[in-house]
This record gives C-alpha cells, sequence and structure tokens, in this order.
C-alpha cells in the first residue's frame, strides 16, 4: 500500500524502502507510546492507522488501500481510535491539498492551528501544510 503511486501523490509522501519500512514498523511495534492498529474490512487488512510522538506531540496518521478509498474507512478507523486512545490534544499535519484528510479530521473534531511551507525532506515533497490540534 505504502508503495502505490497515487496514495503517495496525495498524501503528498515519498515511499520508504523496504528496509526502511520495516525498521519504522519495528521500532513503532516496540513503542509503548504508540497505538498502531490494522484496518480490517470483512477480515481483509485495508489499511492501518496509529497514534505516535512526532516532533515530540503526538499525532495521528491513517494510510488505507487505495482500492477501499470513498466508502468512510479512515473515518471509522479515526473514530474507533480516539476512543481508544482518550490522551488530548493529539496533533495532525496533512498537506493542504489532501482535502479527504482534512475532511476526516475536521469531522473528528481536529482545528486547523496553522497553514505552512513544509521544506521537503527524505519522507515529504515540499508543500503546503495544515497542521491541526484535538484539544
Ligand atoms: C486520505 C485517505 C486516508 C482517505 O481515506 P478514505 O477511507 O477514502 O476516507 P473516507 O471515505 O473515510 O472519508 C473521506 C472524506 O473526504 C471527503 N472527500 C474525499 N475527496 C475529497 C475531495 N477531493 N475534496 C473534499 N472532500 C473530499 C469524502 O466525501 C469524505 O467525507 P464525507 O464523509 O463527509 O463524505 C486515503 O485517501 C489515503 O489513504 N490516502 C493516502 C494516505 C494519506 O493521505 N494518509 C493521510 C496523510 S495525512
Amino acid at each position: 500500500m505504502q508503495l502505490d503511486p497515487e496514495s503517495n501523490r496525495v498524501a503528498v509522501t515519498i515511499p520508504r524502502s523496504a528496509d526502511s519500512f520495516d525498521a519504522l514498523w519495528e521500532n513503532a511495534l516496540r513503542d509503548e507510546r504508540v497505538t498502531a492498529r490494522v484496518i480490517l474490512r470483512d477480515g481483509v487488512i485495508v489499511g492501518n492507522i496509529s497514534c505516535f510522538q512526532f516532533n515530540g506531540l503526538d499525532s495521528v496518521g491513517y494510510w488505507i488501500d487505495r482500492n477501499s478509498w470513498g466508502r468512510g474507512i479512515a473515518s471509522r478507523a479515526l473514530e474507533l481510535l480516539l476512543c481508544e486512545v482518550t490522551r488530548r490534544p493529539l496533533h495532525a499535519q496533512v498537506a493542504t491539498s489532501n482535502a479527504a484528510s482534512l475532511r476526516i479530521l475536521q469531522k473528528c473534531g481536529f482545528e486547523i492551528v496553522r497553514i505552512q511551507i513544509s521544506p521537503a525532506t527524505d519522507r515529504y515533497l515540499a508543500c503546503e501544510e495544515a497542521l491541526l490540534i484535538l484539544r
């Protein structure tokens, strides 16, 4: 899923190498501060959602298989994650071009606190991004 070009275009991300992907998830799944969940639809894996530390802030992120977009899956997954992870505030960073992700976060009560231009990194292309908070 993380290699899909259209998903990366939407998320404004650069796919990770297999080694870096494996290392990231190995560390995440060992980290007690991370809540990571696989998303199942009719018993089939269609994505993942997690709460993790990013720049020292509790942040949420999710990724859905392109074949399952537009069915309310990310919205429902975020609702469920927010019931399980009750600490606040939570944060999210989203490219402003990613309208679906902005909508999902705002439906769950996240508010935009800043819009900024984020520089290119080895993981993200330079883009305008929104910083959101759920208080
Ligand atoms: C963004 C992403 C998670 C959306 O997942 P999804 O399961 O299709 O999302 P949902 O169906 O739950 O909800 C999408 C919402 O955005 C809306 N939406 C979709 N495209 C939109 C657009 N271009 N403009 C405005 N709203 C849009 C939908 O109508 C829906 O809102 P609604 O419930 O009010 O109708 C999915 O496209 C994805 O995994 N992208 C790649 C990874 C990514 O972008 N992750 C997030 C990084 S911040």
